[in-house]
């Protein structure tokens, strides 16, 4: 994810803002950079890679001066690269600019001011920003930042500074965090804690659509429309390691949190009044005749969110899809042609496995398509079509947001697909678009429920066993929340089809058994109903995530704890329900004492087979 500093004081900025993005190492990055004002001009140097790069470029060069802005990019509109990396400048240099977030609009105002006469040296939707402040420039900079931020949707916080008014910064908000820090003769901006922690501890939290103006003795407030507004400050008391973590104990709770952002973004640009627009999906409806089979190869997380993409794409484009996991695919000899369409999905982009399946497939002379969390990652350069999922780092090695957001984009290929297919009506694709939109809020509601179901994990932590039973898409979700629950509590879990219970796995069932159970699909609750009264019949203890509207069932038939999801469509409930499990698994190896973060023989990245 990207990260923000920007200094305004009496001290040289360039150490500060180095410092203070090093700090915000952690949330991951590819590039960095620094403008700096100093003698009349912006002065400005950006780099690919490491901080350390940048660091070398500013021994041989620095740059002097106290007021300045810094950024670390995470890529997601143009690979890693010294010219995309921020600030980006106005084509005077009078102006530069850094951003986080996505700007949805960037295409439609790019175009505006290249026939305007603006020309663009990057790929990014960041650059349109430096080039409407200019455009809206006519000496006075939070006028034409104020303008221009009516121009933009998506998400943003921004830094800016302008060389005709050197003692200034200013800061905007819309749905992208951004802090203001409060020191003495000297005033911070920031995209995170850590990055000012050792310089102050007063802090502003901007809210949506909020400007603050920075000197180095005075922060001022203003709504969108320019009108000053007072603000209550905050005083950090976390220390630095926490801070990293925003306040949380572990990355991963930190990570299960931001999953409302995470899968605003992956829809932000993608859902639009003329419905799905997947603008790096470049299949065509003619690729499409022409393809005959497609597989769906993964590992891990990536391989369960696959498995929701085979629901979804048999379901709306009626296409067969073969599933496999990477390490099997590889040494199987599958049946690849030219008219295979391959689906990879890979949070890093560079697991091995999932690299080995698209060589041998691309030399069958397959079509790939990936699914990836890292632009410009190996599986990214690799693929003909991507779809980012725009989730923002995962630092913990147990995949979450990640998680979400790929069944997001599953889902939204599967309409993709259908529409080229002629089988989405406009009705459906409108009903099921809505439906995603709202996730969000479902999401909301089971971190609601985040200390029931710590509740339920302590007063259960010495179990041996734990399964998870569901059909459909809620089996789907459970073979997601049993590796959850294995990879970081170090329990043994098994998830089961519920229908397969009888088959078999009952006989593991016991007085005292925990069993998660998934039922949030209505076609088939009455049947899992009765699958809970079998197990309740045997002394299981039950925990079910399942709709408000089939609570009451759920609690006449003895359920210990009932989580319901309200107001969704059934193929967006694996969404909201993997979390009450990502939750109980958290929850359970904390309860066990586990080091949550880094379970012991795991690698976030399994660059290796
Ligand atoms: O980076 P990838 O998505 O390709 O990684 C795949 C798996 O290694 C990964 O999902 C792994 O299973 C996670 N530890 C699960 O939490």
């Amino acid at each position: 994810m990207c990260g923000i500093v920007g200094y305004v004081g009496d001290r040289q900025a360039q150490d500060i803002l180095v410092n203070g993005l090093e700090k915000l190492e952690y949330r991951g990055y590819d590039s960095a950079g620094l403008a700096v004002f100093d003698e009349g001009k912006i002065d400005y140097q950006k780099k690919k890679g490491r901080i350390q790069q940048l660091k070398e470029v500013l021994d041989e060069k620095p740059l002097a001066g106290s007021v300045g802005i810094g950024h670390t990019r995470w890529a997601t509109h143009g690979e890693p690269s010294d010219v995309n990396a921020h600030p980006h400048v106005s084509s005077d240099e009078k102006i530069a600019v850094v951003h986080n977030g996505i700007i949805e609009n960037y295409m439609e105002l790019k175009d505006k001011l290249i026939k305007e006469g603006y020309e663009f040296q990057s790929d990014t939707d960041t650059e349109v920003v430096a080039h409407l402040l200019d455009s809206y420039y006519d000496g006075d900079i939070f006028e034409a930042a104020k303008k221009t931020a009516k121009d933009l949707k998506g998400s943003y916080s921004l830094g800016i500074m302008s060389s005709d008014d050197p003692d200034k910064l200013i800061a905007i908000r819309k749905n992208s965090p951004l802090i203001i820090g409060m020191g003495e003769n000297e005033n911070f901006i920031a995209s995170d804690v850590p990055a000012i922690l050792e310089h102050t501890r007063n802090i502003y939290y901007l809210d949506n659509d909020e400007i603050a103006v920075l000197t180095k003795d005075s922060v001022d407030f203003y709504d969108e429309d320019g009108n000053s507004i007072e603000k209550k400050e905050t005083v950090i008391t976390w220390d630095p390691e926490d801070a990293e973590k925003g306040g949380y104990p572990y990355f991963m709770l930190k990570e299960i949190n931001e999953q409302p952002k995470a899968i605003e973004d992956t829809l932000i640009g993608r859902i639009t009044e003329d419905g799905i627009k997947l603008d790096d999906v470049i299949i065509t409806k003619e690729d499409l005749d022409k393809i005959d089979h497609v597989h769906i190869v993964a590992c891990g997380t990536a391989y369960n969110a696959g498995l929701l993409g085979k629901a979804f794409i048999e379901k709306y484009a009626r296409i067969p899809i073969e599933i496999e996991t990477a390490s099997e695919y590889r040494y199987k000899d599958p049946i690849i042609t030219e008219n295979t369409l391959l689906i990879v999905l890979s949070q890093s982009g560079e697991t091995a496995d999932t690299l080995a399946a698209i060589d041998i497939a691309k030399k069958a002379g397959a079509r790939v398509l990936a699914i990836t969390n890292v632009v410009g990652s190996s599986v990214a350069r690799e693929a003909d079509d991507i779809l980012y999922t725009n989730a923002g780092p995962e630092i913990a090695v147990a995949s979450t947001k990640a998680y979400v957001t790929q069944v997001a984009c599953m889902l939204l290929i599967a309409l993709h697909l259908a529409k080229l297919k002629g089988l989405l009506s406009e009705e459906d694709q409108k009903r099921i678009a809505e439906s995603l939109l709202n996730s969000p809020k479902q999401i909301e509601e089971a971190l609601e429920a985040s200390e029931e179901i710590e509740e339920f994990a302590y007063e259960n932590k010495d179990l041996h066993d734990v399964y998870l039973i569901g059909r459909g898409l809620d089996y789907d979700s459970c073979i997601e929340g049993s590796l959850k629950i294995k990879e970081i509590s170090y329990v043994h879990s098994e998830s089961f089809s519920a229908g397969e219970l009888k088959h078999g796995p009952i006989a593991l069932v016991e007085d005292g058994t925990v069993l998660l159970v998934v039922a949030t699909q209505d076609k088939t609750f009455d049947k899992l109903l009765s699958n809970i009264l079998e197990v309740r019949s045997r002394g299981a203890k039950v925990l079910a995530i399942a709709q408000e509207k089939h609570r009451d069932a759920l609690e006449k038939a003895g359920v210990e704890k009932v989580f319901c999801i309200t107001d969704l469509e059934d193929d967006i409930a694996p969404i909201p329900a993997v979390v009450y499990l990502q939750l109980f698994a958290y929850y359970l190896a904390v309860a066990r004492g586990c080091d949550v973060d880094k379970p012991k023989n795991l690698a976030k990245s399994v660059t290796v087979e």
